[in-house]
């Protein structure tokens, strides 16, 4: 269990979901079968770390009681997802991905941009409190590495310059377009089509004539 998890200093001592979250939370267990509600424990935690910001020990706690679980078991779960803030986090929190594709794609520059532009460290959060830099492994969008994710949204083909733009206009209270910072359509091609380039109507047009058929012979003309 990491150190972070441990460090007593920023525990609150205690957490109730609000009535609004309360409310969500019985709705999400209840899509489980019975017996089955431990099943509800991610979106849970998340709903709890939608409410405080962060994910504390005292909310973990209240989850594990909802659930049935052992309190170790929820701990097991945050402990090992990196969505889960196990301490506060910035107003914007930063998470770059460093794993294979976005690596070969360029993740060390990201990070360089990030790291000039917010000033901090991995693992570190501003002074004045308005973001946390975070390194990440895989966010699941690869194909349009390299990634990084501010809140919920992803900043996608990203370079060291689109990067500085990004977070800089996000430091200002702005909100950049969110995606590929290319233009790329959705993960197509990012050079282009590749394959299949032929529209529809000319691959018919390149096909083989096919013979015209006899016509029909008229009323009194004899056929040969
Ligand atoms: S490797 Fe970065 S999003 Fe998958």
């Amino acid at each position: 269990m990491s150190e972070t998890f441990l460090a007593e200093s920023i525990q609150p001592t205690a957490f109730a979901f609000s009535e609004e979250n309360a409310k969500a939370a019985e709705a999400v267990v209840a899509k489980y079968p019975k017996g089955h509600q431990r099943s509800a424990v991610m979106p849970l935690l998340d709903l709890a770390q939608r409410q405080e910001g962060w994910l504390s020990r005292a909310a973990m706690d209240v989850v594990a009681r909802m659930l049935g679980m052992p309190p170790i078991k929820v701990y097991e779960v945050a402990t090992f997802y990196t969505m889960y803030n196990l301490r506060p986090v910035g107003r914007l929190h930063v998470q770059i991905c460093t794993n294979i594709s976005c690596w070969l794609r360029g993740a060390p520059e990201v990070v360089r941009a990030a790291k000039e532009v917010l000033g901090v460290e991995f693992g570190e959060t501003r002074s004045d409190g308005a973001a946390t830099l975070s390194e990440v492994e895989c966010l699941g969008a690869c194909a349009n590495a390299p990634v990084m994710q501010v809140g919920d949204d992803l900043y996608e083909d990203l370079t060291y310059e689109s990067t500085k733009a990004v977070l800089t206009a996000l430091l200002a209270g702005e909100k950049p377009p969110v995606g590929s910072q290319t233009g790329r359509r959705g993960a197509c091609p990012c050079c282009g089509a590749t394959t299949l380039k032929d529209k529809a109507g000319d691959h018919v047009a390149k096909e083989p004539a096919k013979p015209k058929a006899k016509a029909a012979a008229k009323p009194g003309k004899e056929t040969a």
